[in-house]
């Protein structure tokens, strides 16, 4: 599968500037359609939601054209899919909207893997429910996850089992299929994280099991905007204050107020330039707003354009692991020869994320240590509190963290080895 790293950095400009980009799972640069668009509806007519003019009818068009392309990323149906500020957001939504209906005596599954965003929500709202929470744990020894973990904890009173598609930390990938088997054999709600997950794989929510799916578009080289996706019938089981005259259909009901159409239209465009990754040539930058909400022709490539942009998603996906693969390789085989760093274990075949720590160096050190040459790298816990919690490495600043991103080039991941 080609995969022309130059071609994708050119559609970065702001990769010019010279910095090291490991930074990804903290959140990438904007494609160049992608700020275009979203530049396009702030320039653009473009009025609040009505079939009574243009501009209003852009409106529509914008929100209908962000579900269609939400679908086509995750495989997921357009009429599922509901928008919000950010992924910590949604799950909130979710977990408020499902817990009405727990009751003491049920159980609620979480892990000590995920990003804080997938286990909090569920704690608290457990909490106010007077609901039992169980911990699912990964094997420190190995960062692994296994569907083992989730055997002794599932079963007829468990009413969600909330789980990572990816780690933001090291990156495993659990076995999610399997875990959602498990689950629904139970009954239980699966609600999966693909905030990572979402930038490094083919996603198919469908295969995944899950009932809910949430990504993030900041991750994955669009806006700072959230989505999350789940059967239309799944999102009628799923209760939602509103305003009384808003609507109360899926998806709708479950996004208040005016939604922003900039940072939708920003969504289209960051999956439609993902949809291009794998193409040869170079991408169309004609691209204007048009009546259907999208750019014309933006990140959309010669001879590429039809097939259809599902296909291409996945296509593209394919050669994006493919080829952050052998990069983060590269990263692993060099740090792990380095006698002073200690890598962070994680099992093999997961997403191109490591934790690491230098020692006898805070890890907040190495990062800005690091900064100082232009390698951008984040230190801490990055929000996987249980995680950092349970490796015994909270307390002292947590690790640092290097991730390869596509548009990452081995050059880069020299410069980072050659400054640790
Ligand atoms: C795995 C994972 N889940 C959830 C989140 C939270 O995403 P958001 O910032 O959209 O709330 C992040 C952000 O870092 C993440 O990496």
């Amino acid at each position: 599968m080609p995969f022309d790293v130059a071609r994708i950095r050119q559609a970065h400009p702001a990769l010019a500037e010279g910095y090291a980009h490991f930074d990804g799972a903290a959140g990438t640069l904007v494609a160049e359609p992608v700020a275009r668009a979203v530049a396009g509806v702030l320039g653009g007519a473009v009025s609040n939601r009505t079939t009574a003019f243009a501009p209003g009818r852009r409106a529509l068009a914008i929100v209908d054209a962000a579900r269609a392309a939400a679908g086509d990323l995750l495989g997921a149906d357009p009429a599922g899919v509901v928008f919000g500020q950010s992924a910590t957001a949604l799950v909130y939504t979710v977990a408020r909207g499902l817990a009405g209906t727990w009751a003491p005596g049920d159980n609620v599954v979480v892990t000590r893997l995920d990003h804080d965003a997938n286990v909090r929500p569920w704690v608290q709202l457990a909490s106010a429910m007077g609901v039992e929470v169980r911990w699912a744990a990964f094997d420190p020894a190995t960062g692994a996850l296994p569907v083992a973990a989730f055997e002794p904890l599932v079963d007829a009173r468990t009413r969600v089992v909330a789980v990572t598609a990816a780690s933001n930390a090291i990156g495993t990938v659990p076995d999610v299929p399997a875990i959602a088997a498990l689950a629904h054999g139970f009954g239980a709600v699966v609600h999966v994280d693909g905030v990572h997950a979402t930038a490094h794989l083919p996603v198919d929510v469908a295969a995944l099991g899950a009932d809910y799916y949430v990504t993030s578009a900041y991750k994955w080289s669009g806006p700072h905007l959230a989505a999350c996706v789940a059967a239309p019938a799944q999102w009628e089981r799923t209760a939602m204050l509103k305003l009384l005259p808003s609507s109360d259909a899926v998806p709708e009901r479950f996004e208040l107020g005016t939604p922003s159409f900039e940072l939708l239209a920003g969504f289209t465009a960051a999956v439609d330039f993902l949809a291009t990754l794998d193409d040869a040539g170079t991408p169309d930058d004609t691209g204007t707003l048009n009546d259907a909400g999208t750019l014309d022709g933006a990140g959309v490539l010669d001879g590429a354009a039809s097939r259809p942009r599902r296909e291409r998603v996945l296509r593209s996906m394919a050669a994006v692991h493919s080829y952050e693969t052998r990069l983060f390789e590269r990263l692993l085989d060099g740090l792990r020869s380095m006698p002073a760093v200690r890598v962070l274990p994680a099992p093999a075949g997961g997403c191109p994320t490591v934790s690491f720590r230098v020692a006898g160096e805070d890890p907040a050190t190495t990062a800005a240590r690091l900064g100082d040459q232009g390698i951008c790298v984040f230190s801490g816990d990055y929000y996987a509190a249980e995680y950092f919690t349970a490796m015994g490495l909270r307390e002292t600043g947590g690790a640092v963290r290097a991730g390869i991103y596509h548009y990452t080039t081995a050059d880069e991941v020299d410069r980072l080895l050659a400054a640790l």
